[in-house]
């Protein structure tokens, strides 16, 4: 074949190859020319037909049209598979940003949430948080804080008491005890039913579900030794026989303690109003002192915030239509602080008392207490905080 055809195949074939708008469209370009029956094929074989001389001649140019060919189709193969990764890389872009799709989370109940605000307010007050136990003894829930035995503030608090098994040799028998009314809790294995005696040295305490969280008062004044000033709250779960809308066998209150030199009203006062403008995250809240009874404080007082009605709801701020009673509060009683260790003469302090679930249902707008322990996830779903909303007073206490 002379040269001149040689060329000419060539440039058409590099043509072709270069032409080619896919992988398909080339590998048929390939077959075409080097496949079995390609054209390039054909002058190779043609070779086998040759005399050596002629061969010498021929073969070099064929050979080196076999190397082009292939050099240029495998050049154009690279350069359709880069194209096609750019496609697919540009049209299949992974979105960093997009959030991650975790599954279910969980949500923190509204009653932890409200403790965690607390802590947070009365932390910027300088307040600690402290706890007692849940299951107490007669002399730190009632007569320590001036309810003696024969008290009618007693028939107050409707008492859970733990009856001890008689397998420990304390107390009157279950059926003995059960037949006065009394309830048994079970107690866990281990824990010792009388954590702690009084320092009058009562043996035979009589043990019950504490029916508010001001034991805490004087198992801290105690824990202070009557020598030092006194600044805490104590949240915790505490135990009533009441049940309907509003009451639950169990419920939240937080107890606030502040014991020093030169205590006054005014103190309670500025620390409630702070406490309830902060929690409500409104200015305009407005308080009223209302002289109550409480054995444990004198003088004592009930509070109440003014609430203003918006589209027949009740929001707490103002005090334009009506008043809704959140905390009992008062002076600590003189033999409070004595049974604390405290000398009244020198020591002074305020103390309060509220209910956490109320707080909550005031502020989230919830209506039904006992829906807070029924443990319907459906409920808490709606009801529940972000498990990553720290509740902060720069932010926000609800954010
Ligand atoms: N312990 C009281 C109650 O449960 C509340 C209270 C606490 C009142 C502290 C005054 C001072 O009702």
């Amino acid at each position: 074949m002379p040269d001149t055809d040689l060329d000419q195949l060539q440039r058409d074939l590099l043509a072709a190859i270069e032409a080619s708008a896919g992988v398909d469209a080339l590998e048929a370009v390939r077959v075409h020319a080097l496949g079995k029956q390609g054209a390039v094929t054909a002058l190779l074989k043609s070779l086998g037909a040759m005399t050596p001389e002629r061969r010498l001649v021929d073969g070099p140019p064929i050979q080196a049209l076999r190397e082009a060919a292939a050099a240029a189709v495998a050049a154009r193969k690279a350069a359709l598979e880069a194209a096609a990764l750019d496609a697919r890389l540009a049209s299949e872009r992974v979105d960093m940003t997009l959030p991650v799709d975790t599954g279910p989370v969980g949500s923190v109940h509204p009653v932890s949430q409200v403790m965690d605000e607390l802590a947070e307010i009365f932390a910027d007050l300088g307040f600690a948080v402290a706890t007692g136990p849940e299951i107490e003894d007669d002399w730190h829930n009632f007569t320590a804080l001036n309810i003696p035995e024969t008290h009618p503030a007693r028939a107050m608090h409707d008492t859970f008491y733990v009856v001890p098994s008689p397998l420990r040799g304390r107390g009157k028998s279950r059926e003995a005890a059960k037949g006065e009314g009394q309830y048994e809790v079970p107690s866990s294995p281990g824990q010792p039913l009388s954590p702690t005696l009084s320092p009058e040295g009562e043996r035979e305490q009589k043990m019950l579900l504490r029916t508010h969280t001001s034991p805490v008062q004087i198992r801290a004044m105690l824990a202070a030794g009557g020598s030092q000033p006194i600044r805490l709250i104590a949240p915790g779960r505490t135990y009533r026989s009441d049940s309907d809308a509003t009451h639950t066998p169990m419920f939240h209150q937080v107890e606030g303690l502040v014991i020093d030199r030169g205590i006054t009203l005014g103190h309670l006062k500025w620390t409630l109003e702070t406490f309830l403008k902060a929690f409500f995250e409104r200015e305009d809240i407005v308080l009223r002192l209302r002289p109550s009874y409480f054995p444990f404080t004198e003088p004592s007082a009930e509070v109440d915030v003014g609430y203003t009605l918006e589209k027949g709801k009740r929001v707490i701020g103002g005090s334009g239509d009506g008043w809704l009673e959140v905390l009992g509060s008062g002076m600590v009683h003189r033999k409070v602080l004595e049974a604390g260790g405290y000398d009244p003469a020198e020591w002074q302090g305020f103390a309060f008392g509220c209910g956490i679930d109320r707080l909550a249902m005031l502020k989230y707008g919830i209506d039904d207490l006992r829906a807070f322990f029924d443990g319907d996830a459906r409920w808490l779903r709606h009801y529940g905080f972000a498990a990553l909303d720290v509740p902060t007073l720069s932010g926000g206490v609800s954010s």
